[in-house]
């Protein structure tokens, strides 16, 4: 599978989750995937984009398509990118989720997150007052 490929998955997946905010292109998708610093965990049901810079990693994005939500997918990923994160020698791994997604909210929190912080006004909305983002972080020592 070519990573266009992948990335042209990733963009479906990615639109047919994310309603509330822009999806992100292929191109997008492809161009962060050229890094070697970013790898991409799952496949076209479900995948997270996850970054590792020295001992933290960063989760991009995840989505799992609306047809297969609620099936332990997200949650299998999660572990996953845990784990592939951990080898290329992360210690801390962190992500931001919007005040308002509360499914991710509870996603993150049973996959052992916590909330570390909170970026005021962080995601744009179309048609409502800007939400706060809340940042998590889980320690792999
Ligand atoms: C958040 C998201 C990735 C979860 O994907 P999923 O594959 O349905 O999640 P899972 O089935 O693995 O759920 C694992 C746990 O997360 C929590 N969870 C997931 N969806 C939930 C929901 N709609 N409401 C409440 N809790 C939810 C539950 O604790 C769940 O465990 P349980 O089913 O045993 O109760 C999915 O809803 C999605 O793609 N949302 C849109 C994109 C998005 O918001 N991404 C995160 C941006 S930060």
């Amino acid at each position: 599978m070519s990573d266009l490929l992948t990335a042209a998955q990733m963009a479906a997946t990615h639109a047919a989750a994310f309603t509330q905010s822009r999806p992100w292109s292929a191109l997008e998708f492809a161009a962060l995937l050229d890094s070697p610093l970013v790898f991409a965990a799952g496949n076209a049901r479900c995948f997270a984009l996850v970054r590792v810079i020295a001992d933290e990693a960063e989760l991009l994005t995840i989505a799992t398509d609306p047809a297969h939500q609620r099936q332990g997918l997200a949650r299998a990923c999660m572990a996953a990118w845990e784990s592939r994160a951990r080898v290329r020698g992360a210690e801390e791994m962190f992500l931001e989720v919007a005040e308002d997604n509360a499914p991710a909210q509870a996603l993150y929190r049973a996959c052992g997150f916590a909330v570390c912080g909170r970026r005021a006004g962080y995601y744009r909305r179309q048609d409502a007052d800007p939400a706060d983002a809340i940042l998590m972080r889980k320690s792999l020592r």
